[in-house]
């Protein structure tokens, strides 16, 4: 049902069921029961016909699309922490506020990068095949022989709270050394007490550690950060997980590396041209690929989307968005 006094909000995906239903009783909410992934054309038309957008991360909002004229929406309210598919400076040279959904997937992000470093340190992808594949012939003391992840030496590229969630994790479950470099570092105190050591410059941790995982935001800054340089610095034992965003890796240089065996493999949740994968990383053993699972819980995806919804509550109440990122 419809009511000239509510705010119309275009949603541009599906969203969790327990999400719409709050979405429709609080707004003229124009939901998306296809499904589908919303077009240039599609984006400018909410933005025309619309108060708000609700977004995710596979709407390219550009600032080609934030020119449509008239515009009728002053706010994105992202579906997710992450928001370089949005260009925010051209939002916010037309005072058009976003918000983005933090805290709420930490946790569930933070095991997804967990679990790809012991699925890649322990073959488990591989293991998985080699059984479904029906090949396995029985036990073998030399079968299928992976590293060991207790102990070891794990190196974060940025240390914001999903980096903090995986530290503990890695620090206190598996009594690894965790080592980090962040350019704004968390004060020594909560550094120390996750046990984990800053280090000056990225290439130091690239070095240093047994399992590098990244942690930092897709700016201009860290796009294709680990290229072929800083993949060579890495040691040929240790291993790569990326829960982050895909375009901070050189993809084709990390094909490279690996074939080359410079590293021994990759753990990818993100990658650099979703949906579109790498047609060498599908052939290789030794990298596993996950279709952008971090936050993808039944709690997590709920949590998002009551976050982005009370982002535009408070919008439209006249009050600040807590989440406000532009
Ligand atoms: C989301 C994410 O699934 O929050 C993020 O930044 O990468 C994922 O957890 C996705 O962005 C939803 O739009």
């Amino acid at each position: 049902m419809t009511s000239p006094d509510r705010p119309r909000v275009v949603v541009t995906r599906r969203l969790p069921a327990a999400v719409e239903e709050r979405l429709r009783s609080e707004f003229d909410a124009r939901l998306n029961p296809g499904d589908h992934p919303c077009t240039t054309a599609e984006l400018q038309d909410a933005l025309r016909t619309a108060d708000g957008l609700l977004p995710t991360v596979t709407d390219r909002v550009t600032a080609e699309v934030l020119s449509v004229e008239p515009r009728r929406a002053r706010i994105l309210a992202n579906f997710g922490v992450g928001f370089n598919h949005i260009d925010v400076a051209a939002a916010k040279a037309r005072g058009i506020v976003v918000t983005n959904t933090p805290d709420v997937l930490t946790d569930d992000t933070a095991d997804d990068a967990v679990m790809l470093m012991l699925m890649v340190a322990r073959r488990a992808g591989e293991g998985e095949r080699h059984v479904r594949s029906g090949a396995w012939t029985g036990w073998r003391p030399t079968h299928m022989l992976g590293t060991r992840v207790t102990g070891k030496t794990l190196g974060l590229i940025g240390m914001g709270r999903i980096a903090r969630a995986v530290a503990k994790r890695a620090h206190h479950g598996f009594g690894m050394r965790v080592i980090f470099h962040d350019p704004y570092p968390p004060a020594p105190e909560v550094a120390q007490q996750l046990g984990a050591e800053p280090r000056a410059r990225v290439e130091d941790v690239l070095r240093e550690a047994d399992i590098v995982s990244l942690h930092c935001p897709a700016t201009p800054e860290t796009h294709h950060l680990l290229d072929a340089a800083r993949l060579a610095l890495m040691q040929p034992t240790a291993f790569l997980v990326n829960t982050a965003r895909g375009d901070v890796v050189d993809e084709t240089a990390l094909v490279a590396a690996l074939e080359q065996g410079r590293i021994a493999g990759a753990a990818l949740d993100v990658h650099e041209h979703e949906p579109r994968v790498h047609p060498t990383l599908l052939t290789m053993e030794n990298v596993v690929l996950l279709p952008h699972l971090g936050s993808a819980t039944q709690e997590s995806r709920v949590a998002m989307g009551l976050r982005a919804l009370d982002n535009l509550k408070a919008f439209f109440a006249g009050q600040s968005p807590r989440d406000r990122v532009a």
